[in-house]
């Protein structure tokens, strides 16, 4: 018998193996100072485009104001418990009434994470006899909500309406064999090249066959619609999706999460989400903060009118250059470049180090080989004068990877990695 650790001391993961070159530089970096367009990575200046604080309330001194307030009304443990046995209060009450109205759903419930409310809301809308069937694109949190699940699952090509019908056929076949239901998912918006799920399509598919519709949308809320209310409201079917799902870890620039949803369905999911029973529930700061950060959301648009001024600045300066930025139809701005590992860190250091850009870089096996990803997010504390000076430090960068700079560069990488 092997000892249960022998894999671990042979193998560290496609990502793990690169540890010694990467960690606290390329992963687990540690930036200072307060969270804003520029902030400080290894004592240098540099422009933050890695920070999903969309509409820039992260650091807004209202924000600030209210959150040290909180702190010092309720400290950092109130309340005790899990929502159900001693951790409900008003101000949750009162914050998931809000955040129902404004995503026009009956009724809310609060996460205290995200990721975990995304598993266990999947693992609560299905049992055995039903059907999943999900893009494939998906988020790690939908992923593992899957995994959960006891009965069949399938999924579509990302985005490819032509395969979630044949999937959907398939599905609709084995449910009446089974005598289960069918659970469709899809994201809001797809955060790596920040494409939005094709909610209107997948909706409009209800004429034809009988499922019901959840939608995790991270990046959507607060960024997409006419309201801020996601990526439902932008393309006309927020009424068309059964569970709608967001978090505040990026607009509302906070930490835990909400469903919304019909009344009835929100009353069965409180009674049955585990994550939720079986923890703590969200800590009041947060709740407080929460109704600050929406009530923001709600009455300070020009946030929203900051955010996409950059976002267009940024996108259109980048594909004028002559840069693939993929499908992108939100904020998230990817740069896609040809290179390999080493070339990517060898890039991402000059960038940091000589033009003092500080934004995401995405690899294999996220990518296919060969592929680098610059993965960047505009907010609206960003200025047109942080665009600039990114768009001439990446023209300058894609000169230097294209006439071979970074292959010599990462040279002694590429033969230490024996890749
Ligand atoms: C698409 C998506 N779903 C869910 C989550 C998880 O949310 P949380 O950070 O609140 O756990 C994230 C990341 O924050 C995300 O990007």
């Amino acid at each position: 018998m092997r000892d249960l650790f022998e894999k671990i001391y042979r193998d560290k993961g496609p990502l793990g193996k690169w540890a010694s070159q990467a960690e606290g530089y390329f992963v687990f970096p540690k930036l200072e100072g307060h969270i804003s367009n520029r902030m400080k990575f290894q004592g240098k200046d540099v422009i933050t485009w890695s920070i999903n604080d969309y509409l820039g309330l992260a650091n807004h001194p209202e924000v600030r104001k209210v959150d040290a307030e909180a702190g010092a009304a309720y400290g950092s443990a109130y309340p005790m418990g899990a929502r159900m046995m001693s951790g409900h209060t008003d101000l949750h009450e009162k914050l998931q009434n809000e955040l129902a109205e404004f995503v026009n759903k009956e009724s809310a419930y609060l996460l205290n994470f995200g990721y975990q409310g995304m598993v266990s809301t999947i693992d609560a809308l299905v049992s055995k006899n039903d059907i999943i069937v999900y893009d494939v694109d998906s988020h790690a949190c939908i992923i593992d909500g899957v995994r959960l699940h006891m009965g069949k699952r399938f999924t579509y090509r990302h985005n490819d309406i032509v395969s979630l019908e044949k999937n959907l056929d398939r599905a609709t076949k084995m449910a009446e064999q089974t005598g289960g239901g069918i659970l469709v998912i899809s994201e809001g918006v797809f955060g790596m090249r920040g494409e939005q799920g094709i909610l209107k399509e997948i909706v409009a598919l209800k004429e034809k066959y009988n499922f019901r519709f959840l939608v995790d949308d991270a990046h959507g809320f607060g960024t997409l619609g006419k309201t801020g209310a996601g990526a439902g409201e932008e393309q006309g079917v927020q009424d068309d999706i059964d569970v709608y799902f967001a978090t505040f870890a990026k607009a509302m620039a906070g930490t835990g999460a909400f469903i919304a949803a019909d009344k009835e369905i929100i009353d069965y999911l409180k009674y049955n989400l585990r994550s939720q029973m079986f923890a703590k529930s969200l800590q009041m700061q947060l709740v407080v903060g929460g109704l600050k950060r929406l009530e923001m959301l709600k009455t300070m648009p020009e946030l929203k009118n900051n955010l996409w001024n950059i976002v267009n600045a940024l996108q259109s300066g980048l594909k004028e250059r002559g840069f693939d930025i993929g499908t992108t139809q939100s904020c998230v701005t990817p740069v896609f470049l040809k290179g390999s590992i080493p070339e990517a860190m060898a890039l991402v250091r000059d960038l940091r180090e000589n033009y003092g850009i500080f934004c995401s870089i995405v690899v294999y096996p996220v990518v296919p080989k060969g592929i680098i990803l610059l993965r960047m997010i505009p907010t609206a504390t960003h200025t047109l004068q942080d665009v600039e000076e990114t768009l001439n430090a990446f023209s300058a960068i894609r000169e230097r990877l294209l006439n071979g700079t970074y292959k010599r560069l990462s040279a002694a990488v590429t033969a230490a990695m024996g890749e």
